[in-house]
C-alpha cells in the first residue's frame, strides 16, 4: 500500500473536536451533553447578515478577486478606523476563516524548520498549522498560578535562535481568556524589532475584552509597521463560524504581496460568506454591549461555579469566552472520555477539550481542561455540577 506522509502522520487530532464520536454515542444513548468544547457561541447572528445573503440578486455565483472583494475590503478598513487601527483596504487579504489567514501568514514568513515562538498554552491548530508549514513551535511558557500572564522579557530572548522568524501571540487568548496590555505589547515589539522577527497576532477576540479593559491591537503600535501581521475573522465577532471569513492584516508590502499568491492558488474566497460579512460590518453597536454582558455574566457564573469545586484551580479569564481549569485528576483525555462514555447525572454529562493539545510541551496539561463558556447560565451551572459529581467518583 502507498505510505502517508510523515507531516500528515504528525499531523495531531484537534482536541476539541477528537471526542466526538463518544459524544455521538452518548446521545444515542439518550443523553443530553453539554458543549463546553468548542468556540461554537450560541448567540444569534446579526439579521442584517443573514438577511443580505437572502437578498443578493446575483445571476452567477462567481468568483471574487483573490484578497476579497474591493467593497468588503474598503469596509473592513473603516471597521478597523473606528477601532483606532489604522490600514487601508490593500493591506487586507479577505481569506477563508482566519485560519487560512494564519496558513498563509505561516507560508509567507517561515520555510521549513524555521521557528516560531508562542506563549502556551495556545490555540490548539496552531500546532497543526506548524506541522503543515514544517515549521517548530517553541512554547513559552505560561502558568495558571500567574493567570497566564506573559512570562519576562529574557524568557524569550532566551529562546530566540538564528531560525526564530516569529512570535505568535492570541491576544485575547484563546484557551487562557489572557488579554495582553499595552505595555506587554510594547515590549513585544521591542523584541521583534530588536530581532528583526515577524510579531503575529491573532485578534479574532477582539471585541471580547471584559471589566472595562480595552483591547490594544498590535497595528496600533508605532514602528511596528513591517513586522506586524494580524489575523481576523469573522467567526466569533458576529457569530458566524460558519461563514468561514477571516483576514490577514499588515502594512508590511512584501508580506501582502507574498500573502496574495497563496491567496491566487486557492482562487477567492466564499462569495456568498463576503457578502453575509460586508453587511454584518453595519451591525449597531447595541448588539456587540449585549454580547459582551452576557458572556461576563457567564463567566462570572462559570468561574464562580468552578471555585466551589474542591480540587479545582482557575485563572479569571480577561477576555475571549475560554477558560483552562485544572483537575486533580492526572489524564483529562480518560478524563473527558469517561464523562461521555460513563457518566451522567440524570441523564445528562458535559463534553470538555483536554487541555495537553493546547501545549506542545509534551506532558504538560495533562491535569487540565479547556472550557468554553458559550452556553446560557443554567445549562454552565448543570455542566459545572456534572464535573463535580463525577470528579467525586472518578478513579484514574
Ligand atoms: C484563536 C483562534 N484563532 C483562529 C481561529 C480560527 O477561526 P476561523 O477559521 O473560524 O476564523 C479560532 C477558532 O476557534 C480561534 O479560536
Amino acid at each position: 500500500m502507498p505510505s502517508i506522509s510523515k507531516k500528515g502522520q504528525s499531523m495531531p487530532q484537534s482536541p476539541i473536536r477528537k471526542l466526538v464520536p463518544f459524544a455521538e454515542k452518548a446521545y444515542k444513548q439518550g443523553k443530553t451533553v453539554y458543549h463546553l468544547n468548542i468556540g461554537q457561541p450560541d448567540i444569534k447572528t446579526p439579521q442584517i447578515a443573514l438577511d443580505a445573503v437572502k437578498m443578493h440578486g446575483l445571476d452567477i455565483l462567481a468568483y471574487t478577486r483573490s484578497e476579497g472583494s474591493e467593497a468588503y475590503r474598503h469596509k473592513i478598513g473603516n471597521y478597523y478606523a473606528k477601532n483606532d487601527i489604522h490600514v487601508k483596504h490593500d493591506d487586507i487579504i479577505v481569506t477563508t476563516g482566519g485560519s487560512e489567514a494564519l496558513l498563509f501568514a505561516f507560508g509567507s514568513i517561515m520555510d521549513v524548520d524555521d521557528e516560531i515562538i508562542i506563549p502556551e498554552p495556545f490555540y490548539a491548530n496552531y500546532n497543526g498549522f506548524s506541522i503543515a508549514s514544517g515549521v517548530k513551535v517553541v512554547p513559552v511558557i505560561s502558568k495558571i498560578e500567574n493567570n497566564f500572564a506573559l512570562p519576562p522579557i529574557e524568557e524569550f530572548e532566551k529562546l530566540i535562535t538564528p531560525k526564530t522568524k516569529g512570535i505568535l501571540i492570541c491576544n485575547p487568548g484563546n484557551p487562557t481568556g489572557y488579554l495582553y496590555s499595552k505595555e506587554e505589547i510594547r515590549k513585544l515589539a521591542d523584541i521583534v524589532k530588536k530581532h528583526d522577527l515577524f510579531l503575529i497576532a491573532d485578534e479574532v477576540y477582539r471585541e471580547f475584552a471584559y471589566d472595562g479593559a480595552k483591547h490594544y491591537s498590535i497595528l496600533q503600535e508605532e514602528g511596528l509597521d513591517d513586522y506586524a501581521i494580524v489575523i481576523d475573522s469573522v467567526s466569533k465577532r458576529y457569530s458566524m463560524c460558519g461563514a468561514r471569513i477571516g483576514c490577514l492584516v499588515s502594512k508590511n508590502k512584501q508580506v501582502i504581496q507574498t500573502a496574495l499568491k497563496f491567496a491566487q492558488a486557492r482562487l477567492s474566497p466564499p462569495t456568498l460568506a463576503q457578502i453575509a460579512s460586508e453587511a454584518a460590518l453595519d451591525t449597531p453597536q447595541s448588539y456587540f454591549d449585549d454580547v459582551i454582558e452576557e458572556y461576563v455574566e457567564r463567566r462570572n457564573t462559570l468561574i464562580a461555579e468552578l471555585n466551589k469545586v474542591e480540587g479545582v484551580k482557575v485563572a479569571n479569564p480577561k477576555g475571549a469566552f475560554y477558560c483552562i481549569a485544572e483537575l486533580p485528576i492526572k489524564n483529562s483525555d480518560a478524563f473527558a472520555q469517561w464523562l461521555l462514555e460513563e457518566f451522567d447525572v440524570d441523564g445528562e454529562t458535559v463534553m470538555v477539550a483536554p487541555a495537553a493539545g493546547f501545549y506542545s510541551t509534551p506532558g504538560v496539561g495533562l491535569n487540565q481542561i479547556r472550557i468554553a463558556y458559550v452556553l446560557n447560565k443554567e445549562s454552565l451551572v448543570k455542566a459545572v455540577n456534572i464535573i463535580k459529581e463525577a470528579l467525586k467518583v472518578y478513579k484514574e
